[in-house]
């Protein structure tokens, strides 16, 4: 059975005559840009989040691009960023004129390390920010700290992450503020671009706020040099129309996961990551004690595959479930071998950003991010959407386990 790594359509066709609706409202309305189709998802999403500021922007990207802008970031100064994680979050600091400062990730929960971050930190450093990745909160007690004593901006990138918890507390209500996607894969899709910028910072609203029409305020006087970053009262309304399900696409992935674990984990050779091997866990440093003198992370050569884990103070909303896959060239032969079964299967991310043509000039500190190049090399994301049915999980965790045999 083919398995796909993902079907945007079974989710949005199943919402067919509401999202045509919105779509006949907006219509009829005659107001296609901001508006209150707009306003009410803000207010929707700032209260599911906990915030005083939502600002509905054109897409994630420019929700981080926003957020550099209204903090007047650019040449001459240094932005903390992961290696591993999607373009926009180093691609915007570039853009700005400033330099992205790499710093490895944790190679359990594929996060920010914030010792990494402190090492590389100068006078120029004005801002960092972590990514959640895959869904998974970074280690953000630390990275709040840490930003404190240095007096950084903390920019929580959490395009991944809508709903996902630290300690309780949602991300992107942690920092001075939050970037959210809604690209059509991400876990609340809309039907095109969309994103959106959180803060408890009033200031910081303000700024964004008019930073997102141009730097108009009033109408045709510009204080500040913006840009359009407005979002679609199309894209908004329809964005309404799912949010209310958002619990129950954020239980089904997690109960894919599960699944997915549960399964896999009886297999030899394929365990979870274990809660200390995060740099985050209480515990981390002494477990590394006495371990053999593989890096942080990975296991006997008698593993094969990891699976992901949850840190245990983090709520993980899946949007990827991303296996290791170790050895050389092991990685690439598990794809092939899902391919061949026509089971999706993608590398988030193959090449780290400081590895990047891009960056090769106006960047630093990709040399030491090694967890990351190992990541780059080993990581492999199965089908983990909410709509994935019962037989289509286990054709999935049938191969992989007969990959573990081989
Ligand atoms: C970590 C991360 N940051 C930023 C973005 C940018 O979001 P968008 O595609 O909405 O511009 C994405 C989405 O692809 C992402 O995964």
């Amino acid at each position: 059975m083919a398995v796909p790594l993902l079907d945007l359509k079974r989710q949005n066709v199943a919402l067919e005559p509401e999202l045509k609706a919105a779509f006949e409202r907006v219509l009829r309305s005659g107001h296609y840009i901001l508006g209150p189709e707009l306003v009410a998802l803000e207010k929707d999403v700032a209260q599911f989040l906990g915030v005083k500021h939502a600002l509905g922007v054109s897409s994630g990207t420019d929700a981080l691009l926003l957020a550099l802008m209204a903090l007047d970031i650019g040449p001459g100064d240094e932005v903390l960023v992961p290696a591993f994680t999607f373009f926009a979050t180093a691609g915007c600091v570039a853009r700005v004129g400033a330099t992205p400062v790499f710093v490895d990730v944790c190679p359990a929960c594929f996060n920010l390390d914030p010792a990494d971050a402190a090492k590389k930190i100068t006078p120029r450093t004005k801002a960092l920010i972590p990514v959640h990745l895959f869904g998974h909160a970074a280690d953000m007690d630390a990275l709040l700290a840490l930003a404190a004593k240095h007096k950084l901006a903390l920019i929580e990138d959490a395009a991944q992450s809508l709903g996902a918890r630290h300690s309780g507390r949602p991300v992107g209500s942690l920092g001075l503020c939050g970037a959210f996607s809604f690209f059509p894969t991400k876990n609340l899709g809309a039907l095109g671009d969309a994103g959106l910028l959180t803060t408890n910072d009033d200031a910081f609203a303000d700024r964004a706020t008019i930073l997102r029409v141009h730097g108009m305020k009033p109408k045709y006087y510009h204080q500040l040099v913006g840009a359009n970053f407005r979002l679609d009262a199309l894209q908004a309304a329809l964005l309404r129309v799912k949010f209310p399900h958002y619990a129950d696409y954020t239980r089904a992935r997690q109960a894919n996961a599960a699944f997915y674990t549960q399964r896999l984990s009886q297999t030899p050779g394929i365990a979870p990551a274990r809660p200390e091997d995060c740099h985050a866990h209480p515990n981390h440093h002494a477990a590394q004690q006495g371990r053999d003198p593989a890096p942080a992370g990975n296991r006997p050569s008698s593993h094969k595959i990891t699976l992901p884990a949850a840190c245990p103070q983090h709520e993980h909303i899946w949007n990827q479930y991303t296996l290791r896959v170790h050895g050389p060239g092991r990685r690439d032969a598990l794809l092939a071998h899902l391919q061949s079964r026509q089971i999706g299967a993608e590398i988030y991310y193959p090449v780290t950003l400081d590895q990047q043509p891009c960056f090769q000039t106006n960047s630093r500190g990709g040399e030491t991010c090694t967890h990351s190049h190992a990541l780059a090399a080993e990581v492999l994301s199965i089908p983990i959407f909410p709509e994935l049915t019962p037989a289509e999980r286990d054709e999935v965790a049938a191969a992989i386990e007969s990959f573990a045999k081989l």
